[in-house]
C-alpha cells in the first residue's frame, strides 16, 4: 500500500491507459478521481475499483474547460480534503499531413493534451503548495520526437515535456516533483487500429521486439507517483522497450 490514503486526479481514466493507472494507483491504496468527459467509460473504471474495495469518484469534466476542471477539483477537496496526485493523461489524435490538417484537428489536438495538462495542473498547485507536497505526472509521448502525420500530436507532445521542464523548475522548492512518461507502442485496442505492417515495423524497431502492456505504463505512473521517486523531477521516462522514436 504505497499510496494509502494519497488523493489522485486521473485525467481520461475511462480510457484504455487511464483505467490501468486509476486501477494500478488504487490497487496501492489512493483514492481515485476518475475523470473522463465520457462519464460511461469513467464510471466503469470507478465501478472497478470500487469493487475491488478500493476508493473512487467520477467527475466528467472537459479538462479543457477551466470552470469545468475548478468544480472536479473542488468536488475532490470536499470528499478527500486533500490532492496528493495528477496524472495529465487525457489526449487523442487527429491524423493528417500538414497540408490537409485543418485548424480543428490541430486546435483539438493541442488544447486536450497540453492545455487541458496547464488547466489540471493550474487548479490542484495552489492546494500542492499549501500542503507542500505533491506529484505531477504528464503523459506525453515517444511520437513527441516526431511522426509523419501527426505535426498537431507531435507539437502537443513535445510542449507536453516543454511543461514539465518549465513547471518542475517552478514547483521543485514546494517539494512538488513534475515527471513525464512516454509510452511507445502499447498493446491497446488503438495499436490494433494500426495496419499490420505498420505494427510489425515498429515492433522490429523496438529492441525488446514486443508491444509494451498497459500495466508498464501503470507501473511508471506509480513509481513515479511514489516517494520512491522522491529525489526525480524534471524526467522523462521512454516506456517504450527501448525505442527511441517512431
Ligand atoms: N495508447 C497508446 O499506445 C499511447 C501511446 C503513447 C501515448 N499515449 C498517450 O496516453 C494517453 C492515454 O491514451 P489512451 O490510448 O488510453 O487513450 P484513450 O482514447 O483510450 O483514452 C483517453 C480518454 O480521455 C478522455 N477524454 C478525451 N477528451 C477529454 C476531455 N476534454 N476531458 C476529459 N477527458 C477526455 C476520453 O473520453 C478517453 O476515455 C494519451 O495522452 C495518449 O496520447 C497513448
Amino acid at each position: 500500500m504505497r499510496l494509502k490514503d494519497r488523493a489522485a486526479i486521473i485525467t481520461g481514466s475511462g480510457g484504455d491507459l487511464g483505467r490501468g493507472m486509476a486501477l494500478r494507483l488504487a490497487e496501492e491504496g489512493a483514492c481515485v478521481m476518475v475523470n473522463d468527459k465520457n462519464l460511461k467509460k469513467g464510471q466503469e473504471t470507478a465501478n472497478l475499483i470500487l469493487t475491488r474495495g478500493g476508493k473512487a469518484l467520477i467527475h466528467g469534466a472537459d479538462i479543457t474547460k477551466s470552470v469545468e476542471v475548478k468544480e472536479m477539483v473542488d468536488r475532490v477537496l470536499k470528499e478527500w480534503g486533500q490532492i496528493d496526485i495528477l496524472v495529465n493523461n487525457a489526449g487523442d489524435i487527429r491524423d493528417a499531413l500538414l497540408q490537409n490538417m485543418t485548424d480543428e484537428d490541430w486546435d483539438f489536438v493541442v488544447d486536450l493534451s497540453l492545455k487541458g495538462s496547464f488547466i489540471c495542473a493550474r487548479a490542484v498547485v495552489p492546494h500542492m503548495v499549501e500542503r507542500r507536497y505533491g506529484k505531477i505526472v504528464n503523459i506525453s509521448s515517444l511520437a513527441y520526437r516526431g511522426n509523419i502525420g501527426q505535426t498537431n500530436y507531435v507539437s502537443a507532445k513535445a510542449g507536453v515535456v516543454g511543461l514539465t521542464q518549465a513547471l518542475g523548475l517552478e514547483l521543485a522548492r514546494h517539494n512538488i516533483n513534475v515527471n513525464c512518461v512516454a509510452p511507445g507502442l502499447i498493446d491497446t485496442p488503438k495499436a490494433a487500429t494500426l495496419d499490420s505492417k505498420t505494427r510489425e515495423r515498429l515492433i522490429q524497431k523496438t529492441p525488446l521486439k514486443r508491444m509494451g502492456e498497459i500495466v508498464d505504463i501503470a507501473n511508471a505512473v506509480l513509481f513515479l507517483v511514489s516517494d520512491e521517486s522522491k529525489y526525480i523531477a524534471r524526467q522523462v521516462i521512454h516506456v517504450s522497450g527501448g525505442m527511441e522514436g517512431f
